[in-house]
């Protein structure tokens, strides 16, 4: 059964494909790295599927509704009842992205000595979490951490290992544990509602609260909706009220399933804790009814939320990244499987077995994808995550993934399918990548900003 798209094209932006002169002095000029190199010389950009999605006819009218007033702007209390309809939850505060809300809360409840338990904390989680001094541990179960294994919910919690770390450190230790829907960093992977419930209930009886990193709250939604039984009969926003129905708050990037170019939010239940989040809020974000955001973002977010959760859209949205890991699979591409809600994922070590993990072989074939086709996806591998030990050894990570991450309601399977060809026809030449290392490199989250050079 097709599920095609629930709308049609009015307007296009053109994007163009440099030459293979102009992508050759795009690599040199960026030092090999693709962050830096300019989005007008990218043809298909699968960079990150947050705030590059397309805004519907009714969010651009919505924008000239926007009440830019200071304090108690009609667009606040659109936002507010959006949000408030989703979470079933009181407390709401406005931020101009997720890790402002990660920042807000973490600056509130992480300090050393505590732990902060999650299936995968995304990297501005885990950065936000240890910058206040509180380790950030991941409890995804083993089946998560298997690229090729089968299992329909591989972004859940290990119960057993939460359990063990619950009844040992106590909620004294853990102020908080945390559960990213779906999970990013293990693939976009959907989390079951089977294993939410679970690993609230589990949290609430040791005393700790339980919250989603809801950035793709709708997706994991569809994912319940299409995978668990029992929920095939339910609408989306059921499943979603389910959801967080276990949980005490939320933090919310809506540059993902808010269908906008900016925009976030924190949401609790608890009115004390959420009274100390709204000074931080103030003093960082803006006032408590705008949180950094115009008053047109927050029209176009109230409406984003609403359309996000409509099934035919759903259906569409995750149908075209499965169709997409099948152009990959039918040309021989291996991929993370299965395919997950917002992005595919290649395996750069199956691929280039020639190249050791010192020298990045999943940012070589990065470097191979924008100079074969001018598409840009973005390492997930040494580069990211690979560390060097005092003694000079180096630690590499234990995958080498290719994120290549599908803006929403942006490209067509055509485009997909294009990217899947020149991904194919690196996948045959493997010999042709080279090895990269690096020139120049800042003290964290180096893979933004890095220098390298090919060997
Ligand atoms: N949590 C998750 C699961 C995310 O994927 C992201 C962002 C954030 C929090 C932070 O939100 O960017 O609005 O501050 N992920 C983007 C990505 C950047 O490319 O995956 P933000």
């Amino acid at each position: 059964m097709a599920y095609p798209e629930p709308f049609r094209i009015k307007m296009v932006e053109h994007i163009r494909k440099p030459s293979p002169e102009e992508r050759r002095r795009a690599l040199e000029d960026s030092g090999y790295n693709v962050f830096r190199i300019p989005a007008e010389m990218v043809f298909v950009d699968l960079l990150t599927d947050s705030g590059t999605g397309a805004m519907s006819d009714r969010q651009w009218s919505a924008l000239m509704l926007g009440d830019e007033s200071y304090a108690q702007a009609r667009s606040w209390f659109k936002f507010e009842k959006a949000v408030r309809d989703i979470t079933g939850m009181s407390e709401i505060l406005p931020t101009h992205q997720g890790r402002a809300a990660e920042n807000i809360l973490f600056g509130e409840i992480s300090k050393p000595g505590r732990i902060i338990p999650s299936n995968n904390h995304f990297d501005t989680t885990r950065a936000n979490v240890e910058f206040f001094g509180a380790e950030a541990r991941d409890l995804v179960i083993p089946e998560g951490k298997d690229p090729y294994d089968p299992h329909p919910f591989k972004g859940n919690i290990d119960l057993n290992r939460l359990e063990d770390l619950l009844k040992s450190e106590g909620r004294e230790k853990i102020p908080v544990c945390m559960c990213t829907i779906t999970n990013n960093t293990g693939g976009g992977q959907p989390v079951s509602m089977t294993n939410i419930k679970a690993a609230s209930d589990l949290s609430r009886r040791y005393g700790v609260p339980f919250f989603l990193d809801a950035c793709r709250f709708a997706e994991n939604a569809w994912f319940i909706k299409n995978r668990e039984e029992g929920y095939r009969d339910k609408t989306i926003q059921e499943i979603v009220s389910e959801m967080f129905a276990c949980a005490d708050g939320a933090t919310m990037s809506a540059k993902k399933d808010g269908l906008g170019n900016i925009g976030g939010f924190l949401a609790l239940r608890d009115p004390e804790l959420a009274g100390n989040l709204r000074n931080r809020l103030i003093l960082q974000e803006g006032f408590l009814t705008y949180g950094g955001l115009p008053g047109r973002e927050l029209e176009a977010l109230a409406q984003g939320f609403k359309e996000v959760m409509e099934e035919p859209y759903l259906a569409a949205r995750i149908g075209q990244v499965r169709r997409f890991g099948e152009f990959m699979k039918s040309r021989g591409v291996p991929i993370l499987e299965p395919t997950g809600g917002h992005a595919l994922y290649v395996d750069a070590k199956a691929i280039l077995s020639h190249i050791p993990p010192e020298q990045f072989p999943a940012h070589s074939f990065t470097m191979a994808l924008y100079a074969e086709g001018a598409v840009r996806g973005v390492e997930i591998g040494s580069l990211m995550f690979g560390k060097t030990t005092s003694e000079g050894s180096f630690i590499p990570s234990p995958l080498e993934l290719v994120r290549l991450a599908v803006p929403r309601r942006v490209y067509t399977d055509n485009h997909l399918e294009y990217v899947s060809e020149v991904t194919a026809s690196i996948a045959a030449n493997p010999s042709e990548c080279r090895g990269y290392r690096i020139l120049e490199e800042p003290p964290f989250l180096r893979h933004f900003t890095a220098r390298l050079a090919p060997v």
